[in-house]
């Protein structure tokens, strides 16, 4: 995709961080958007933001682990605009914790949203886009963490690693049949967002439960500080939209923002290819 005026966005996640962003840039490159998120606060924030900015834009409360809700944001998509060209499949959250103390109901809601969440969007809007024939653009938002493993983070990996395949197996199939969409996996490191916030997203069915030992645990304070830590030293996000647009101009596949990771990404793929065993030595303090 390379024109963008008039043409119709829609972003999950849009609430905070690089959905903010990116529904930010479709404003000033002309298109009309529609915004997701579950926080309808920080949805209709960003509303208007974006109406201040002369854009023409529907919000719509959606969470993205329930397909009726996804499938109810593409219907008022269409009928609210007539078509969909460019979809940010980007809203996440995350969890910390080894895999024996995580509560179960955590799992579920990380796969819910970072996993199911990706899918139903694709599930939702692919349809639509063959349909319409134009060109189209889908950006699954995964992460460098969908590309690598650290030690301290495995329902987070699970997931962004998940988003890595679902979205290269799905580029496959787009292109076995020549269809009209290409797609992009957005693969950032640490970036300044509200993601180390998100246990405040929690859709009431994951919400945490406050007779879980789990909640006072040194494991879950730890991960919560730890990920304070690493998302308020990221990187600014000012530029993190526009080089996002830049790939889809360009039609780049993987887009990743951190190069300081390419060693450590590169390594995986060479222990794994000669045959040596995955060693953590690099994130002892991960
Ligand atoms: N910030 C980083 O360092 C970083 C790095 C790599 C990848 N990511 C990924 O980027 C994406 C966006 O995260 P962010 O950093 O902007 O975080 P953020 O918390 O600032 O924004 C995420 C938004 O998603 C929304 N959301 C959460 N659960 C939802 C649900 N069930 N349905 C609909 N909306 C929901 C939240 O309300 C929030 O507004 C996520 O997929 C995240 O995993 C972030």
């Amino acid at each position: 995709m390379k024109d963008f005026i008039g043409k119709v966005a829609v972003i999950t996640g849009a609430g905070n961080g690089f959905g903010v962003e990116l529904a930010k840039e479709c404003a000033t490159r002309g298109m009309k958007i529609v915004i997701a998120d579950i926080d309808k606060n920080d949805l209709y924030r960003t509303e208007s933001m974006l109406i201040e900015m002369g854009a023409d834009v529907v919000a719509v409360a959606t969470d993205v682990s329930i397909y009726e809700e996804v499938e109810l944001l593409a219907k008022i998509t269409i009928d609210t605009f007539g078509s969909v060209d460019l979809l940010f499949n980007n809203a996440g959250v995350v969890a910390a914790g080894p895999v024996w103390e995580l509560p179960v109901n955590d799992w579920d809601w990380i796969m819910g949203v970072n996993v199911n969440g990706l899918v139903y969007g694709l599930r939702a809007f692919i349809p639509i886009m063959l349909k319409q024939g134009t060109p189209c653009h889908i950006v699954n938002t995964s992460s460098v963490a969908g590309l690598l493993t650290t030690p301290s983070m495995v329902a987070y990996h699970t997931t962004k690693h998940a988003a890595v395949a679902l979205t290269e197996a799905t580029n496959y199939s787009l292109q076995a049949i020549n269809a009209n969409i290409k797609m992009s996996v957005f693969c950032p490191g640490f970036v300044q967002t509200d993601l180390h916030n998100c246990d405040r997203h929690r859709p009431e069915r994951f919400k945490i439960d406050p007779n879980n030992p789990y909640y006072e645990s040194k494991t879950y304070k730890e991960g919560l500080a730890r990920g304070q830590h690493v998302i308020t030293t990221g990187i600014p996000i000012d530029s993190i939209a526009q080089s996002v647009f830049i790939a889809i101009e360009d039609e780049k596949f993987y887009i990743l923002t951190h190069p300081q990771y390419h060693p450590v990404i590169g390594k995986r793929v060479k222990d794994m290819l000669e045959g040596v065993n995955p060693s953590a030595e690099f994130f002892t303090k991960a």
